[in-house]
């Protein structure tokens, strides 16, 4: 894409995430149509679903040649290729927190062009809070630069995790994990990947670990924490694939390699 492509792109991007926010917000006036996918904890709503379409819609209007991929299905089949403009989207990252607290839920969109992060932007829905990152000229949050993450040790720091973690678990040895939350200085968890990638993005968290998360998760994410200095890898240490699922270890220089030491 040229800048100036990259220029509307992003006004867009922008403008319709803050159109499809005022929506979420409008839904709490009304009773949500709610839905179970692949388990009981596993929930989805109407407004998931029409906030994908919303973006859908006014992408095929606009950019007719890029391609979507969003959590609800709606977009385009994929299948590995990264070629060419991808929108890559969670209409609503925190669906439980959504139903549940009407809060800690956000918008999360990755622009991938060859597979490379262009635009990423996460929006927290109810504390009105916008990340936003463009390749090579830093992150913002509500339009103010974040600085560049700096070293900390584990001692000094407060973690993101899932509760899951805790207890014994095929993916990971739990043994390592409570090292890791007994070294450190405390643990939160958020319920929203989105949400707690921007964080650590923002130094608000130091570091994030999961087990599974899909595109539409981290995809936005990756973008903010590449322009902060930001280190994210997959629990073994090895890279992230975007097109598929991944463990997550995001953190700032330093810690991350002593989180994956502790781990691996
Ligand atoms: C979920 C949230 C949650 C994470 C799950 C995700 P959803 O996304 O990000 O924090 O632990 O793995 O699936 O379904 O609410 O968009
Ligand atoms: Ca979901
Ligand atoms: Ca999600
Ligand atoms: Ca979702």
């Amino acid at each position: 894409m040229t800048n100036e492509e990259m220029i509307t792109l992003e006004k867009h991007l922008k403008t319709w995430t803050l159109e499809a926010a005022q929506l979420l917000k409008d839904s709490f006036q009304n009773t949500l149509t709610i839905t179970y996918k692949s388990h009981i904890a596993d929930l989805v709503t109407d407004m998931d679903k029409s906030i994908e379409k919303f973006f859908i819609t006014k992408i095929q209007q606009t950019f007719p040649e890029h391609r979507v991929l969003g959590e609800e299905g709606y977009g385009d089949e994929i299948k590995g290729n990264s070629k060419g403009v991808i929108w890559i989207i969670d209409p609503i990252d925190g669906t439980t927190n959504f139903i549940h607290q009407q809060a800690n839920f956000a918008i999360s969109i990755g622009i991938y062009e060859d597979g490379i992060g262009k635009l990423g932007l996460i929006y927290d829905v109810e504390g009105s809070n916008l990340y936003f990152a463009k390749e090579g000229e830093g992150a913002y949050l509500n339009g103010k630069k974040l600085p560049k993450l700096e070293e900390v040790t584990l001692s000094e720091s407060v973690v993101g995790v899932n509760a899951t973690w805790v207890s014994p678990n095929r993916r990971i040895n739990h043994e390592h994990v409570q090292q890791i939350i007994r070294k450190s200085r405390g643990t939160r968890s958020y319920g929203s990947a989105a949400i707690e990638l921007a964080y650590v993005a923002s130094g608000r968290l130091d570091a994030y670990m999961t087990l599974r998360l899909s595109p539409w998760d981290f995809a936005a994410g990756l973008i903010l924490l590449n322009e902060v200095g930001g280190i994210v890898s997959r629990t073994d240490g090895e890279p992230v694939q975007l097109l598929e699922q991944n463990s997550i270890l995001a953190a700032k220089p330093g810690l991350h390699k002593e989180i994956l030491d502790h781990l691996i």
